[in-house]
């Protein structure tokens, strides 16, 4: 009894309030460094263009494999525009690839939006297919406009850039090459000639720069 009383008296010298002990036992452990620690490893400019490429790149296969599934079941297409559609498409899947490797490299993250356009991007390719060869290759040319002028976009912002890598700059710079030729060959494969070209083109680059600035804030 006379013990408790002393433990007590000592308490409220202290602190003035007799639960300094349980005061001090309430306080949230601090957290190590190693916690804060960003995963990402890329500027934050630099991971937001990744991350887009990505998602265009990801698009991009997606209506191509819609396009040709679409083609390949009407019978809408002669040989030569299934092989033209299928070359575009390997072109496709070999600029995934690149930002494939880019973001595990720079450790971004991809779009949260992907599932999306893993449906959206194939029920576009396989709608316009559906509509005739025509109609796919005035999709290819209002894609491929699109992502020409982004990709020479993206090239202008790094040549103007102190720190941006030669390397990425010439990459983009290829695959913008290789998009516009994507576009002259769709160009020359009659896509200008599709019923209701102008409505057509006007409405998918209208989609296609939606779904730019979506990958880019998400
Ligand atoms: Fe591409
Ligand atoms: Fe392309």
């Amino acid at each position: 009894m006379t013990q408790r009383k002393t433990t007590s008296k000592t308490t409220s010298k202290t602190t003035g309030k007799t639960t300094s002990k349980a005061t001090k036992s309430k306080k949230k452990p601090r957290k190590k460094a190693t916690d804060k620690a960003p995963r990402q490893k890329a500027e934050p400019a630099l991971a937001r263009a990744l991350r887009v490429d990505h998602a265009g790149e990801y698009g991009a296969q997606r209506i191509y494999e819609g396009q040709l599934a679409a083609l390949e079941k009407s019978g809408a297409a002669d040989a030569e525009t299934l092989a033209t559609v299928r070359e575009m498409l390997e072109q496709e899947r070999e600029h995934l690839e690149a930002f494939n490797q880019l973001l595990h490299q720079e450790r971004v993250r991809p779009t949260a939006l992907q599932p999306a356009w893993h449906i959206g991007g194939w029920l576009l390719g396989a709608t316009t297919g559906l509509l005739g060869a025509k109609a796919a290759m005035a999709c290819t040319i209002a894609v491929e406009e699109v992502i020409e002028g982004h990709y020479a976009d993206q090239v202008e912002a790094l040549e103007k850039s102190a720190t941006g890598s030669p390397a990425l700059r010439q990459k983009l710079a290829r695959f913008a090459e290789e998009e516009a030729a994507h576009r002259e060959t769709a160009r020359a494969s009659g896509g200008e000639e599709a019923t209701g070209y102008p409505a057509l083109r006007f409405a998918i680059r209208g989609i296609t720069k939606a779904a730019i600035r979506l990958s880019e804030r998400v």
